[in-house]
């Protein structure tokens, strides 16, 4: 749906142009980037879990800082066709069906992303209990396959359910931050809660 003005998601802007400059597919690495500026959260030889990961941009930014000797998994329900150096391995699937296990393959992770997000469907309610339900999912992933001090990304749409969200996860780590990046789009309503330092992997 378009209105008079069209789809600003699909408008290329400056941000989306110097993402591409720079060799990356969206302009979501600025994202990541500035959170990374802002809580020290990635660095060489780290260990990543990246859910949904697609088209890119935030497991190549992630791979570059990890290095050689760092390793990325990424996770999406679509195909990634951007081109990787060797220590990205991705995988195609649904974060809220794949077993731990599958998820697991280069874990325990010092540090797990999630950017997943629905399909925006026009339904505004909907859209914000599945991006709640994603928050959680990749949050129990993180306590699951974390290491104990790993940290936590994790996008989520603003809604009544936000500081459930936000609680759970300040449960989980030392110190929980939420954080809008300066290049989230005006009229999206998405937020990052990040975990620094988890207390404590379930299960072990
Ligand atoms: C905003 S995009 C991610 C952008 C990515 N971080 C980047 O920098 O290129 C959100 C992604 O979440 C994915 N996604 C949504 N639900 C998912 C699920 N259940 N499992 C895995 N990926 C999912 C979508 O397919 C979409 O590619």
């Amino acid at each position: 749906m378009s209105g008079r003005k069209g789809n600003p998601y699909e408008k290329p802007d400056a941000r989306s142009k110097a993402a591409k400059e720079q060799g990356f597919p969206a302009r979501s690495v600025f994202k990541l980037e500035e959170i990374d500026r802002r809580v020290k959260l990635l660095r060489g030889g780290q260990r990543v879990l990246d859910l949904g990961a697609a088209p890119g941009s935030w497991a190549l930014y992630a791979s570059q800082i990890v290095g050689p000797s760092g390793r990325v998994l990424a996770i999406d329900t679509q195909d990634i066709r951007q081109a990787f150096p060797p220590n990205v391995k991705v995988a195609k699937g649904d974060a809220l069906e794949l077993a731990n296990d599958a998820l697991g393959e280069y874990g325990p992770y010092d540090v797990v992303l999630s950017d997943m997000a629905p399909n925006t469907s026009g339904n505004k309610v909907r859209d914000q209990a599945y991006s709640f339900e994603l928050c959680l999912r990749a949050l129990h992933v993180a306590q699951a396959l974390g290491k104990v001090g790993s940290h936590f990304v994790a996008k989520i749409f603003m809604s009544g359910d936000f500081q459930t969200a936000r609680k759970a996860a300040g449960e989980c780590y030392e110190r929980c931050q939420v954080i809008r990046p300066e290049g989230t789009r005006q009229q999206s309503s998405e937020v990052f809660i990040v975990g620094m330092s988890l207390k404590k992997a379930a299960g072990r």
